[in-house]
């Protein structure tokens, strides 16, 4: 069992738990890192976890299941997805793997497709890819606006979002839909879009970015958000070193996201400033980017989470066990830090504090892996690892 419990060996705070850089990332250290409980039971009642420990100490519970074995883990904490979308992309897809660099112009052509579905069809479509995400151990789950760009479509898509999950995020500020003038779409933003989206949302984003918005509308959207209620999060430094970085860490974001270039002072910034940087592997897998080398972050001592960004063009992938395998394979992470950062790190992301872990008071959100360790979510990439998924003390 991991439980990332400080009470069973696994530290706090979430950031920064391998000193130097990787010491405590394997074999036994690694242990203490999860906080691995072997021969472990959990038990759970209305919802929560009550206690976790030996099997053979575990108090008296009125129903049991043995799960002969088999790791278990927190619910993964997908902390960026966009799932409110019609419309697919995989002709884009098919031209970037023979040589065509990604560039966010096909944003447009979801949000054509997105204007013209029905609430049912976007309701179906996002629906469809959460229970995906479930099917593949994740129990929370962020969702974005982002591709209606106008204040009814942009209401309308986090309405459907907050069906589904109340980690909701306004990005009417994704890019400036065809037709409009920059200026007035960042005044819309602030003004009216802000007013009908701010009741279905917690959270306020914006691609910072040549080709999309720029520091100065960057930090005017993200203090609107604020100043309506919303916290701030951000698409940052994705296709090239810019300012999202830093101006993250000006408004006090919980998550720089993306941050797939990423300077030293960058690094020094995020760890100051206490921003989780969430690194989106699948999204280089799909864009043939580079990856992001985590070593740099974990030893500049910043809290990294991992998240798939599940969307209809730079990466289409709900997996997160997959993120994780990339996560180690191409960005250095150990099996242990990956995982970490799949779970803690995407609940500190989303400033969570029930959910990343397991041990009395935690939600009882978990996902059971047919194997014997956390480490075959890495060492056997592909491979449909998760049994069962527990979403609030549910199987489901
Ligand atoms: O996180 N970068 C901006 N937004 C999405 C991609 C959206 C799209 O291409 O449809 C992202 O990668
Ligand atoms: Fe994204």
């Amino acid at each position: 069992l991991v439980t990332n419990d400080p009470a069973h060996g696994a530290p706090v705070p979430l950031g920064g738990e391998a000193p130097g850089g990787g010491v405590a990332a394997s074999g036994e250290g690694a242990g203490r890192l999860l906080g691995v409980v072997r021969d472990a039971a959990v038990v759970v009642d209305g919802g929560r976890v009550v206690w976790t420990g030996a099997a053979a100490d575990a108090p008296a519970a009125d129903e049991s299941r043995d799960l002969a074995g088999r790791a278990v883990v927190p619910g993964f904490v997908d902390s960026h997805a966009h799932l409110v979308f019609a419309g697919d992309r995989a002709a884009e897809f098919e031209a970037r793997m023979t040589g065509r660099p990604y560039t966010a112009g096909g944003i447009r052509t979801t949000v054509a497709a997105t204007r013209a579905a029905s609430d049912d069809e976007l309701r179906t479509g996002a629906r469809r890819l959460v229970d995906e995400m479930r099917r593949q151990g994740t129990t929370t789950v962020e969702i974005k606006s982002g591709y209606g760009l106008d204040v009814r479509q942009e209401a309308r898509a986090l309405r459907i979002a907050h069906e589904l999950t109340p980690e909701t995020t306004f990005l009417g500020a994704h890019v400036v839909p065809p037709g409009a003038d920059p200026a007035e779409y960042v005044d819309l933003v602030v003004g009216d879009m802000l007013a009908a989206c701010a009741p279905h949302a917690r959270w306020v984003d914006v691609f910072c970015e040549r080709g999309a918005f720029d520091a100065d509308a960057a930090r005017r959207v993200l203090r609107a958000g604020a100043a309506a209620g919303l916290a701030p999060r951000i698409h940052a430094n994705q296709l090239g070193h810019g300012p999202g970085i830093e101006v993250a860490c000006e408004v006090g974001a919980a998550s720089a996201d993306h941050c797939t270039f990423a300077s030293d002072d960058d690094l020094r910034n995020l760890a100051d400033a206490g921003v989780v940087a969430t690194l989106l592997p699948s999204i280089e897998f799909s864009t043939r980017q580079p990856y992001p080398d985590a070593r740099r972050f974990l030893e500049a001592g910043v809290t990294v989470a991992i998240a798939t960004d599940c969307n209809p063009g730079s990466g289409f992938s709900s997996s997160m066990p997959f993120a994780l395998a990339l996560a180690v394979r191409e960005m250095r992470m150990s099996p242990a830090e990956a995982l970490r950062a799949a779970t803690s790190g995407g609940a500190a992301a989303l400033r969570r504090d029930d959910v990343g872990w397991l041990g009395a008071g935690s939600r009882a959100d978990l996902a059971v892996l047919d194997a014997p360790s956390y480490l075959h979510l890495a060492y056997r990439p592909g491979v449909p690892l998760v049994r069962e998924t527990m979403l609030g003390g549910t199987w489901v």
